[in-house]
């Protein structure tokens, strides 16, 4: 044990992020092990803002095998594992570290938990789709490879500030090409015409009520809207693509699915997601 860490209820696996008394993770791994039998116990870590690693070491001294990363600690992350999975190698990103023999796991589950929500639980498929991804920061990186993989059609990255949403296209480019994906980005004009299958927010504006600049006319009665954030109440995007008669969805499912990927990944099972989402959904609403 080492002190300044704060710690509750620490078993084998534990989230770790700063803030950390919101986190769903917790309860959401609770389900998973009950529902497989898998002798899981995961925690709460409290992470030292500047001594992620000190954390992180702890945990496995005091028997840890796994641990999910939230804000702010996934670049923290990304830096201390010893081997990437080329999702996370992708994402510039960890959410995922799996501590095994041969040294630290690093991987990043966000993208294909996202991907997972809207084929399996919403039911759209993204295999030859127009995509639209609004927001080129952490949250967006992480799903441009997946949804490439995912044999979307066409991905048009648009950011409010649309230099950084260039830099994303030129770091994906060649995965664009060798997947043969129509693929491009900047600012609001970058947007080709006619309404998008998928919309996806991973910009930061829900957090703060903003939404995010975008054409209506990429929005039609086809189109699903998604936010990678969630709340108890629709996210302001949700609530205005709602006006223009989409359908939207928030990023719960999204959180459920990384959820599910990770715990694959440690214990080698894939838990029943779509039971677990529909629990916490309810738990949501009390
Ligand atoms: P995260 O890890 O959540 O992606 P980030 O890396 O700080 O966080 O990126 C935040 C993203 O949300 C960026 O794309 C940012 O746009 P800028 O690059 O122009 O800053 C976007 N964003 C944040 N607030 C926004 C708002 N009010 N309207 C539109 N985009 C916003």
């Amino acid at each position: 044990m080492t002190s300044g860490v704060k710690r509750e209820g620490i078993g084998q696996y534990a989230v770790i992020g700063n803030p950390v008394a919101h986190s769903k993770s917790p309860w959401i791994h609770a389900r998973f092990a009950e529902q497989t039998g898998e002798p899981v116990e995961y925690g709460r870590v409290l992470g030292t803002i500047g001594a992620f690693a000190g954390d992180v070491r702890a945990f496995i001294e005091a028997g840890g095998r796994g641990m999910n990363v939230t804000v702010p600690f996934k670049l923290d992350a990304h830096a201390f594992a010893t081997t990437l999975t080329p999702r996370a190698a992708a994402a510039g990103a960890v959410n995922t570290l799996a501590f095994n023999a041969d040294g630290v796991l690093g991987d990043n589950t966000d993208g294909v938990g996202l991907v997972r929500d809207i084929e399996g639980n919403l039911g759209v498929g993204l295999k030859g789709a127009r995509v639209l991804l609004l927001g080129a920061g952490g949250a967006a990186r992480g799903v441009v490879l997946p949804m490439l993989d995912c044999g979307v059609a066409a991905l048009t990255i648009v950011n409010r500030t649309a230099s950084k949403a260039q830099i994303l296209v030129d770091h994906f480019s060649d995965a664009a090409r060798a997947a043969n994906v129509r693929f491009s980005g900047g600012g609001a004009d970058s947007v080709e015409a006619g309404p998008y299958d998928v919309i996806v927010n991973a910009t930061a504006g829900s957090l703060d009520d903003a939404l995010p600049t975008f054409d209506d006319t990429s929005i039609g009665p086809g189109t699903l809207a998604y936010d990678m954030m969630y709340s108890a109440q629709p996210t302001v995007f949700m609530r205005h693509v709602q006006t223009l008669g989409a359908r939207s969805s928030d990023g719960l499912g999204m959180l459920v699915e990384q959820a599910a990927e990770s715990f694959l990944l440690w214990r080698g099972v894939r838990p029943d997601s779509g039971a677990v989402l529909r629990a916490l959904r309810l738990e949501l609403s009390k």
